[in-house]
């Protein structure tokens, strides 16, 4: 009995190491799953860097925040326009370092100081730089208007404060190191429960 007892919760060990593990290391955004030979396959590295960070001249303080070492996109995007006429932000802060691979032309591989990368997002993860047919990004959330709930009630989304305005950014509905739920979400998508979180419809 205590042998087989041992034995099992030797398997539970093993079964909780294996799962911290694999979060992220068995997703897309561990870049050799992509084709690109990461060193000593370091899946933060081509992401964060501890030491020696902000290899290039990066002009956004949220990207120095989290050590970012990726970098930075340099295109010109087209933000949404609602239909109250609110235009997005930006990209900025966590959406621009989405961006800064999501936009298919900033290469995959440049990470470090590299700049000849050659690995670049195509099909439909290729979010591309005409941002007005995605769900509004660089957006205030209109906290107190009776179309939209009350972000204290949030269980998965979040909202993410630049210059003092709290704003629905990639990594409202995204966590990039988790993709326990497909496509890195926050929340399911089972009876639309990622966008009935903010939307009182
Ligand atoms: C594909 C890119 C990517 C990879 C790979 C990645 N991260 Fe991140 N990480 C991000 C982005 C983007 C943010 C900023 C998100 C935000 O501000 O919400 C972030 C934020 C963080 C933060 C600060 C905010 C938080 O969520 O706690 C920590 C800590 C972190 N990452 C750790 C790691 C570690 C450790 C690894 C490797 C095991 C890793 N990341 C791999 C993209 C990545
Ligand atoms: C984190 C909160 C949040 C989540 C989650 C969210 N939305 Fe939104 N959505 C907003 C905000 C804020 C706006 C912009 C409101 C404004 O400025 O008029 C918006 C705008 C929109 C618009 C455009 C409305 C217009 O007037 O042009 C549509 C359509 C929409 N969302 C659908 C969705 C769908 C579908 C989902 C789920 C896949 C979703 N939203 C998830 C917050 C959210
Ligand atoms: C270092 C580059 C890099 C960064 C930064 C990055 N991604 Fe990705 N992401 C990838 C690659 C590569 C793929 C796989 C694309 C493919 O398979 O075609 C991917 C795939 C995805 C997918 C699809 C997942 C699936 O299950 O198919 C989503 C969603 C995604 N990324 C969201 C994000 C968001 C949101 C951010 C910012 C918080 C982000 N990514 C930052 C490189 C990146
Ligand atoms: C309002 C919520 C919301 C926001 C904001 C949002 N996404 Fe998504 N995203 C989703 C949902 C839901 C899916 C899965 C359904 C789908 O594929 O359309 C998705 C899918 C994706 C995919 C996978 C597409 C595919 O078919 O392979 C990528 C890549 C992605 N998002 C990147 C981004 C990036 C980059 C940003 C910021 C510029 C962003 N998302 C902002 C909700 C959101």
């Amino acid at each position: 009995m205590k042998h087989v007892l041992r034995l099992a919760s030797a398997a539970l060990a093993t079964l909780l190491v294996g799962s911290a593990f694999g979060q992220i290391t068995n997703t897309p955004h561990n870049l050799n799953n992509f084709g690109v030979t990461v060193d000593r396959n370091q899946v933060c590295l081509p992401c964060h860097v501890p030491h020696n960070a902000y290899p290039y001249n990066y002009t956004d303080p949220l990207q120095r925040r989290a050590l970012w070492n990726h970098a930075e996109t340099t295109q010109t995007f087209t933000m949404y326009t609602t239909t109250s006429g609110h235009t997005g932000t930006g990209p900025e802060g966590p959406s621009k370092m989405c961006l800064s691979c999501h936009d298919g032309v900033t290469a995959v591989d440049n990470y470090g100081g590299t700049t000849s990368g050659s690995h670049f997002i195509t099909g439909s993860a290729r979010v591309g730089t005409d941002l007005s047919n995605d769900h509004p990004i660089g957006i205030a959330y209109p906290t107190g208007d009776p179309g939209y709930n009350d972000p204290s009630g949030f269980q998965g989304v979040q909202l993410v404060t630049i210059n003092g305005t709290q704003r629905v950014e990639c990594t409202s509905c995204h966590e990039p190191h988790n993709n326990s739920m497909g496509n890195f979400l926050r929340r399911t998508l089972n009876e639309s429960r990622l966008c009935l979180e903010c939307h009182n419809k």
